[in-house]
């Protein structure tokens, strides 16, 4: 035989750091995701949906100039008509764009809403960090009462313990208000100042403009010295003080494990007193899963009316790194027909599409195969109930049923066909 030799084409890979969900992943997230949403409907939390896009901006103004991910981490480009635009890189940014242009608070003085969706940094890819990961987070404003940061705690905690992750911490710290920083930035300025001559030039831009921003330098030659650094919990001023105090008695009165971490500072610019984050020994170096806080001026920054703010965002695959692959893994209620020749083959698809109409889900081949190999396909794919369908069913108008899980055979009449499947699958 005459060898034919076509040459392949070259395949086409996805982008590192950015990976597919494929079955039976997908399965997993939607299992955790419908847990979230079923809770932040607990909570009054709506959905909100933004663009992945937006003006570049947008946050530039709202996570801050001198922060690792604007000046580094950023999907930023020129679209076709030379505007300057920015694959969102978090989400806390985008939901007060829409609030302030949507006049949220003209509706209630208090807003809560949550969304789930793809984010974008420009990282270096490893486990547990992709440059399109993937967040659940919610956004409570209107209020700068410290009961809402430990509301939003207390979902955090719940969100995490519903999906069966328990092994996990929660750190908080307070960084105390912007307006009331100077003291501790000025211990901190000249604290960081011995060691300046340490520092690369990044480091140093930022002891002048932004000295906040040293405390989650990347640089590893500055771990020690960061380590050593004055913390803000410490110079708390009288109003915050009494505002973390609050926030620690509502944990506790909430009985939620919490630990207080004083080198918690979060990379973005926003956050003022409350921040927070989940971290677990199980996920190596970047042990981070969830983070938070409370941010008082965005709105204001942004543009829009005075309108304190908390919440929180889970990254996605950091949290599933901790989900267990059985979790959400459903019980299989399927059914798959197998079929001996042409006419049944025909009465097969007839049956199938009946058994969808009803909402059942079924399935069969399309292909003509040997029964041995049909039953065996359908085993394979997990199929709860066979029917084996033949001619001499069809001259009967009985389909014989098998059901894997129960080990019970059984002739149904095809007639009776959708109402038997439907209590079979119920008395499990
Ligand atoms: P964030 O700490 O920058 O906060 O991100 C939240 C979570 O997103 C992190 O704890 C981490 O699990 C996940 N994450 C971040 N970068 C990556 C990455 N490259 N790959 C995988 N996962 C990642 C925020 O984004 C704030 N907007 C949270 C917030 C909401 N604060 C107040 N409201």
């Amino acid at each position: 035989m005459k060898k034919v030799i076509t040459a392949m084409k070259a395949s086409v890979k996805s982008i590192p750091g950015m990976q597919d969900l494929i079955p039976p992943q997908t399965t997993k997230w939607q299992g955790v995701e419908a847990r979230a949403r079923a809770l932040f409907r607990c909570y009054n939390f709506e959905e909100i949906r933004t663009p992945l896009l937006e003006e570049t901006q947008l946050f530039q103004r709202g996570i801050g100039e001198e922060t690792g991910v604007v000046q580094k981490e950023m999907y930023t480009f020129l679209d076709r008509g030379g505007d300057s635009v920015t694959l969102r890189p978090e989400g806390t940014a985008s939901v007060v764009r829409a609030l302030i242009q949507h006049h949220f608070e003209q509706r209630d003085a208090l807003v809560k809403l949550f969304y789930l969706g793809p984010m974008f940094r420009y990282e270096r890819p490893q486990k547990g960090r992709l440059r399109q990961f993937h967040q659940i987070g919610c956004e409570l404003l209107g209020s700068g009462a410290p009961q809402a940061d430990v509301e939003v705690m207390a979902l955090l905690d719940h969100l995490v313990r519903a999906v069966g992750v328990k092994d996990f911490r929660l750190e908080v710290n307070s960084l105390g208000r912007r307006a009331l920083r100077q003291n501790y930035l000025q211990a901190l300025v000249t604290y960081l100042q011995r060691y300046q001559s340490d520092m690369g030039a990044e480091d140093q831009r930022r002891l002048t403009n932004n000295p906040l921003r040293v405390l989650d330098s990347k640089d590893p030659g500055l771990a020690q010295i960061i380590a050593g650094a004055p913390v803000m919990l410490d110079s708390l001023s009288s109003e915050d003080r009494t505002h973390w105090d609050s926030v620690l008695l509502g944990l506790n009165d909430f009985k939620i494990p919490h630990v207080v971490n004083p080198r918690i500072v979060r990379g973005l610019d926003y956050y003022e007193q409350t921040a927070f984050e989940l971290v677990s020994d199980q996920l190596g170096a970047q042990d981070a899963f969830a983070g938070g806080g409370r941010y008082n001026g965005l709105v204001q920054d942004l543009g829009g009316p005075e309108m304190p703010g908390v919440g929180f965002a889970i990254g996605v695959e950091r949290l599933l790194l901790l989900v267990s692959d059985q979790a959400f893994q459903p019980k299989s209620t399927a059914f798959f027909i197998c079929s001996v020749g042409d006419r049944a083959r025909r009465e097969a698809y007839r049956l199938v599409q009946q058994c969808r109409t009803h909402e059942l889900v079924a399935e069969t081949g399309f292909e003509e195969r040997s029964i041995k190999s049909q039953l065996r396909r359908a085993h394979k794919l997990g199929f709860r109930l066979v029917g084996i369908l033949g001619e001499d069913e069809l001259i009967q108008g009985v389909i014989q049923l098998k059901d894997f899980v129960r080990g019970r055979e059984e002739r149904v009449p095809l007639a009776e066909l959708t109402e038997t499947l439907a209590k079979r699958l119920q008395d499990e």
